[in-house]
């Protein structure tokens, strides 16, 4: 999937070490679809040469603003011009300072001051720097002024030290430049999701779960974030990463039970936007045990597990809806025949004006997925593709609706 294709990125690199993550980013951008056009600060050509970014991108590499290359000779209003976005990575203490004081003292500070486009940085520095008040005052007045910061995150640094400063790495940045060009059809709402499986105890060491990944759900709370959105994922035991986790902006809660996934779901019906997709057993054991049971004790008795209803989730939050006139209730199903006119009770049943169905007996834990979408005088069909992008797809199916 190319996501990025025809964007113009201006990719400019400030002194770090880190500087060496850079050569995979470029790579991974243009994979995606990116022009990618590289300006190098003089301290950053001591960390890589330009030669090898030339060599990854293609194209000539700009360090001085004074570059006769270009026929104008105005490298800053040329190269900001040709952007859609500037991407500095990485930005040392030192630039970002100087951006957010509006200086331009040389190529890329220059290139800032007169750009037209959005800007995102990704800082890397020594703990210690990214810790001084001054540092943090010049990220605030960067946040302030517009600019997207991504990162930095905790972790082992160069100089042998271990803290807040590093660099994200290479896939970390491509994600968050994905996103950043997403459209913000949600912005301003609230998006409440649940994911994943479901676990019933047995006993301490036993219970009663399913196949869900929680792929599809973690994919709807990416792209309701890359939307703008203010998401919740409340997710059942699956071994997913938050996405987008180095933003800190997905509010995850783990639960485990049905049960406890119904209490953590209705005790946050602020949302404006509902999506159903965890896996929620049906039924926990009634009679189950607070001790092992012991095979010993059992004998040649076998238990006998009572089954008594789970609440349902979707059905209880669409009764709040009826009478709050939000969220608006999106669930899931997994039919394997019929799957139109099984799909279409199952909204009914669910009082719900969306039901989004499974194409395929068993998607469980594939990163493809096929859905057929049910509203009430509707249907329609979203061809195969990756899970995050059909959640895009169907994010911005949402965003006409509320
Ligand atoms: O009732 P059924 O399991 O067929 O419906 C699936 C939809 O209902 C999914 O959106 C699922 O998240 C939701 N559900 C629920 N609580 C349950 C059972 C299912 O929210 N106890």
């Amino acid at each position: 999937m190319n996501s990025l294709q025809g964007k113009k990125i201006l990719l400019a690199m400030s002194g770090g070490i880190a500087a060496f993550k850079v050569a995979e980013l470029a790579r991974s951008l243009i994979q995606e679809g990116a022009e990618v056009q590289v300006a190098m600060s003089e301290a950053a050509t001591h960390f890589m040469t330009p030669v090898t970014m030339q060599a990854l991108t293609g194209k000539p590499v700009y360090v001085s603003q004074w570059d006769a290359r270009i026929p104008n000779n105005m490298a800053h209003i040329e190269l900001s011009r040709q952007a859609d976005v500037i991407l500095i990575a990485p930005a040392s203490a030192d630039l970002m300072a100087k951006i957010s004081l509006g200086l331009a003292d040389d190529l890329i500070s220059t290139i800032c001051l007169a750009k037209e486009c959005p800007l995102i940085v990704v800082p890397a520095m020594n703990k210690q720097m990214w810790d001084n008040p001054a540092t943090q005052r010049n990220v605030a007045q960067l946040d302030k002024d517009g600019v997207t910061v991504l990162g930095p995150t905790s972790g082992s640094q160069a100089c042998g030290e271990n803290g807040m400063g590093r660099m994200l790495e290479a896939h970390q940045i491509l994600e968050g430049v994905i996103s950043f060009f997403q459209e913000k059809v949600l912005k301003g709402k609230k998006v409440l999701i649940t994911a994943g499986p479901t676990y019933e105890a047995i006993d301490p060491v036993r219970g009663i779960t399913n196949k869900s990944s929680g792929k599809m759900g973690f994919a709807l709370a990416q792209a309701a974030l890359e939307a703008g959105a203010e998401v919740h994922l409340i997710a059942g035991p699956c071994h997913l990463n938050t996405p987008l986790e180095f933003t800190g902006k997905i509010q995850r809660t783990n639960v485990t039970s049905a049960k406890e996934m119904h209490s953590a779901v209705m005790s946050d019906l602020t949302a404006d936007v509902f999506f159903s997709v965890a896996a929620v057993a049906d039924w926990h054991v009634k009679n189950a045990s607070a001790q092992k049971i012991k095979k010993e004790v059992a004998g040649s008795n076998t238990p006998t597990l009572e089954f008594e209803l789970n609440p349902d989730i979707l059905a209880s939050v669409a009764e709040s809806a009826a009478k709050n006139k939000k969220p608006y209730c999106v669930g899931f199903a997994a039919e394997t025949n019929d799957l139109e006119r099984h799909a279409q009770e199952k909204r009914i049943k669910k009082n719900i004006p969306m039901l989004v169905a499974n194409i395929g007996p068993d998607t469980f834990g594939l990163d493809e997925n096929e859905l057929l979408v049910i509203e009430e005088s509707s249907s329609q069909r979203f061809e195969k593709a990756d899970k995050l992008h059909l959640s895009r797809q169907l994010i911005r199916l949402i965003s006409k609706k509320i």
